[in-house]
């Protein structure tokens, strides 16, 4: 279609709206439009499509002319400093409400805290309203605009955002698109038969076309939810349910779904939220004879909710949530015209599940040899990097590399798991075997970032030498997600030592997922250790607040893409280089190892050193690059 025909149908559109628009927002306008106009009806090829996209556009006019005056104000700074996310002055922390203030009220009073340890975005864990009964830890909302009764309203949430933003600081959302609640009104509509609504979600009349699905589609809790659709009695039809039989899939086949999502995505836009989780995004679109992962109409999809946003709130970013091959996960950062134009952020989950890897092997060569393949990013998009999230950690790497280094890929997964969940004997870790599969031996692992390295064995022996090398543990993985590229997001409770909580195990609705092992509520008191020198909390906590603190000073730590691993000279040492404009540089070194390292001089020699002494910024100690030693799980930022 020609660009002035888009052009003059935008402009009908604008005449027959009463509101008031200004030039920002229609010069945000014309700029996008045609570009959502070709995404639109690529989607939605059918005769009303241009009407479908007239309401969409109306709910821009509306969203637009809620936003407030300070809102407005935030999207006008960060479209003038676009690389505001890749800054290293963010750092952020992961949450569920309920397990850290009690509520969103209170939340307040524990800023002081976050504000102690260096937080500035926090990611408050799905807050909207769910079924009282199981909702998978929120991931299942039975209404968008409303808050969960116990922790607050709306208006509470408006509050916060106002008050974190005068802090400095920002706020992360979930935001569950890929399905609702059975118990949201559209579903409950849909089970009474308005056909409407019924078009909502992928309703079958009998079990032809869900057969031949279930035959392609991955099971995502093969253990407590196979299959992916359900019956529904009420109208004895199927609907598509690929997580729990409670989530229904919603089918974004039919544009009104999307002009829904998008209404309520601007409407919590416009409540104050800087960044949107976009949940389970690799699973949006469904199509018979694929296995329904990270389609290309999910890029389009994707397209449009940030052209949208781009229009009406330029300032919020987006995180896929696609926790898929790493060659995949790199295309949600937008591909060719969309380079960059997708998502902002994305899951290192690579990194994530490798560095556990690493740990359990005492070797980083299946580490750097994944990372050193996985393509570049574009600019001004960023990773999370994270060790622990609410969810468990899966094995995600490419099979090719581990055969690469002589081992057998399935081989080498029973052995982590074993490290992990089934306590091998050399293994100081305590997890737990996630969504096993007895057939062919797979599973995930949970299990508190404490836990899995040691300290929960280590208290409960009363080894104060494996309670030593625990904390050593965390502290590098600490080191590690602070100096690599990206946005580094600690889960609530690891920054004093959280060790497992096995209470899930007697609580009706959690009992069958393990993930809430790793999910604890934050203990107040042990957080109040975390100045006494003695205890274990301190040397947790202070060495993150001493990492971040440095962190937030060195502007070599943020995001251009400038990072490259290094030749370490030895399988049990990480190196990667950072560097600036100014061809500043830092070598970060990390020890995988109980052992103590003495590095080779090669790694300076051929990173053409200039100087014969290295200091290390976190220590302030000066080392001559002849003689640096790493203690056991040592970690060093060695500035030029
Ligand atoms: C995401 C969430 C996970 C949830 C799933 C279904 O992967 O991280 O916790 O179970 O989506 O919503």
């Amino acid at each position: 279609m020609q660009q002035a025909y888009k052009l003059s149908f935008l402009q009908k559109i604008i005449q027959s709206q009463k509101v008031k628009l200004d030039v920002d927002f229609c010069l945000r306008l014309g700029a996008n439009f045609p570009i959502i106009y070709d995404l639109f009806s690529q989607l939605y090829p059918n005769e009303d499509f241009e009407k479908q996209l007239e309401n969409l556009c109306k709910i821009l006019f509306i969203h637009y002319n809620e936003r407030s005056e300070e809102l407005k104000k935030i999207d006008i700074e960060r479209v003038k400093n676009p690389d505001w996310l890749l800054s290293n002055n963010w750092i952020g922390m992961m949450l569920y409400v309920n397990h850290f203030s009690g509520n969103l009220k209170n939340f307040e009073n524990k800023i002081p805290y976050l504000k102690d340890l260096g937080v500035n975005l926090v990611h408050l864990m799905p807050i909207m309203d769910v079924s009282e009964n199981e909702n998978d830890g929120g991931y299942s909302v039975r209404n968008y605009r409303e808050v969960q009764a116990n922790l607050g309203t709306i208006d509470d949430l408006e509050n916060l955002s106002k008050k974190l933003h005068t802090e400095g600081m920002a706020i992360v959302l979930d935001f569950v698109l890929n399905h609702c609640a059975d118990e949201h009104d559209w579903a409950i509509k849909a089970k009474n038969g308005n056909e409407k609504y019924k078009k909502y979600f992928y309703f079958h009349k009998d079990r032809t076309i869900p057969d031949q699905f279930d035959r392609e589609l991955t099971d995502v809790f093969p253990q407590n939810a196979p299959g992916n659709f359900t019956y529904i009695p009420e109208i004895n039809e199927w609907v598509m349910t690929i997580f729990h039989h409670y989530q229904w899939d919603l089918n974004y086949r039919n544009p009104e779904v999307f002009i829904e999502m998008m209404d309520i995505l601007l409407f919590l836009a416009n409540k104050g939220v800087d960044i949107f989780r976009l949940d389970a995004v690799a699973f949006m679109w469904k199509e018979l004879g694929t296995n329904g992962l990270n389609l290309p109409q999910v890029h389009s999809l994707l397209q449009l909710i940030k052209l949208c946003g781009k229009i009406v709130a330029p300032s919020v970013a987006y995180i896929a949530e696609a926790i898929v091959r790493p060659n995949e996960i790199i295309k949600y950062f937008g591909e060719n015209q969309f380079q960059a134009d997708e998502c902002d952020i994305a899951y290192n989950a690579t990194f994530m599940a490798l560095c556990w890897e690493a740990l359990a092997t005492q070797n980083v060569s299946l580490l750097k040899i994944s990372m050193q393949n996985i393509p570049k990013k574009p600019l001004r998009t960023t990773w999370i990097n994270y060790i622990r999230c609410h969810d468990d950690i899966g094995l995600g790497f490419e099979d090719d590399f581990v055969y690469s280094l002589g081992k057998e890929a399935h081989l080498h997964r029973k052995f982590l798991l074993e490290f992990y969940c089934y306590n091998s004997p050399n293994s100081w870790a305590k997890g737990l075997p996630f969504m096993s599969n007895p057939t062919n031996g797979d599973a995930r692992i949970s299990g508190s970032m404490a836990s899995l390295c040691g300290l929960e064995k280590a208290i409960a022996s009363k080894d104060n030498y494996e309670i030593v090398l625990a904390v050593s543990r965390i502290n590098l993985l600490h080191s590690i997600i602070l100096s690599y590229g990206g946005l580094p997001i600690i889960y609530s409770g690891d920054e004093i030592g959280t060790i497992n909580d096995y209470s899930f195990e007697n609580k009706l609705d959690k009992k069958h997922d393990n993930r809430w092992v790793h999910r604890p509520i934050m203990n107040w008191e042990k957080a109040e250790f975390r100045n006494d020198k003695k205890t274990i909390e301190y040397k947790i906590f202070q060495n993150l607040k001493h990492l971040i603190e440095i962190r937030k000073k060195e502007t070599l730590f943020s995001d251009y893409n400038s990072i490259a691993f290094e030749e370490s000279f030895d399988e049990r040492v990480l190196c990667f280089l950072r560097w600036n404009r100014n061809n500043e540089r830092i070598l970060v070194i990390q020890n995988f190892t109980s052992d103590t390292i003495e590095l080779k001089y090669a790694i300076f020699s051929k990173l053409n050193w200039e100087k014969q002494f290295a200091k290390d910024i976190v220590s302030e100690i000066e080392y001559s690059t002849e003689k640096v030693n790493l203690k056991p799980y040592g970690f060093l930022w060695l500035k030029e």
